[in-house]
């Protein structure tokens, strides 16, 4: 079913966690990631055990700017998780890049991924494309991003969606909305790393408004199985939330991080922060359906894990924590 697949964005968070589950499975895989092995902490950490695998081809590629002519020859499937992510740093200058990684990289991956003849494309969309909501958002609720990476996820996660409903098209596409996603390998701007970061040096992490905003957090084993499952469904063009089954607020996890670490968590309060909306939950019915998915792992759980890795971080991956 799965021989050769691409999976771009492979040395990041999820990425990384999805090649290994699945060269686990025997799959091979070509690691498309801009950040270079052999000196980035986050390539070399994230896909320590990937590249000592004979399945394992990783490549070195900015998806925005090198040539992708033949990359994804041979691949009946590609995961596409290269981006730019987070909310707060795409208000400035910095759009640049975010409008380069997720746009433009996400259209000349297209272009290449149809002359090479592949046949599905799952896309990491993101729950941010949604907007303030007061229930659990469903797929075909109207968008409204009120970040620029929401509008740029939108953009990606549409572009992909038209490339699949061209009359003539051979790909098909497959878009995840992931929901917060926590665990081992989190980025270091994410919100249960940093409260675990304060929670264990005794730096105090910056809460963003009074705790009360609500995140659906979804632990990164169940969003890879939900992306692997994408890989097989039979469609030609599907919109799918990915969330943890539950909302919890930030006092919430907050909460769950003290009783982990036997810990408390130092706070420092500041105002809510453009393009945060106060609360994200996922309507799971279509995943539930589609891809038979259901979260397996609780939020107490899923922290416990993603502590047990931060203690053994390396020290040039702990510099890049910020509070
Ligand atoms: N982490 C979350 O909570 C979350 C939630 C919703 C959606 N997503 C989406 O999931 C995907 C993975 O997120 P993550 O948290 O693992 O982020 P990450 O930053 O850890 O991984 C993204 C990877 O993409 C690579 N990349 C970026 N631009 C590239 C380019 N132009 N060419 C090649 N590689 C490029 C980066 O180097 C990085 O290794 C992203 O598409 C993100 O928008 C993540």
């Amino acid at each position: 079913m799965m021989s050769r697949i691409l999976v771009t964005g492979a040395a990041g968070f999820i990425g990384s966690h999805l090649v290994d589950a699945l060269l686990s499975r025997g799959v091979q895989v070509v690691a498309v990631d801009r950040r270079r092995l052999g000196g980035d902490a986050f390539a070399d950490e994230n896909l320590a055990a990937a590249v000592g695998s004979p399945l394992c081809s990783p490549l070195c590629l900015d998806l925005a700017t090198d040539q992708l002519e033949g990359v994804p020859d041979g691949c009946d499937t590609v995961f596409h998780l290269a981006a730019r992510p987070g909310v707060r740093s795409s208000w400035g200058a910095e759009f640049l890049d975010y409008a380069q990684a997720n746009v433009v990289g996400t259209h000349r991956l297209l272009d290449a991924c149809v002359r090479s003849g592949v046949r599905r494309l799952v896309v990491a969309s993101s729950s941010s494309v949604y907007g303030p909501a007061d229930r659990p958002s469903r797929e075909d609720d109207p968008t409204c991003p009120v970040s620029p990476y929401g509008v740029s996820k939108l953009a990606a996660e549409q572009l992909c969606l038209a490339y699949a409903r061209r009359a003539d098209s051979q790909l098909s596409v497959v878009a995840l909305r992931y929901f917060t996603v926590y665990g081992p390998r989190q980025r270091p701007d994410m919100a249960i790393g940093r409260l675990l970061f304060a929670a264990y040096t005794g730096f105090p992490v910056t809460l963003f408004g009074d705790g009360s905003q609500r995140r659906e957090f979804t632990y990164v084993s169940d969003v890879v199985s939900a992306t692997i499952a994408a890989a097989t469904l039979d469609t030609q063009a599907e919109v799918i939330n990915v969330g943890g089954g539950a909302s919890v607020s930030m006092l919430g996890a907050i909460d769950t991080a003290t009783q982990v670490t036997g810990r408390q968590v130092p706070v420092k309060v500041v105002a809510a922060q453009p393009g945060d909306v106060p609360a994200t939950a996922a309507d799971l019915t279509r995943a539930g359906r589609l891809l038979g998915y259901w979260p397996t792992v609780g939020l107490h759980e899923g922290i416990a894990r993603q502590a047990a890795w931060l203690v053994n971080l390396s020290r040039d991956r702990l510099t890049t924590f910020t509070s």
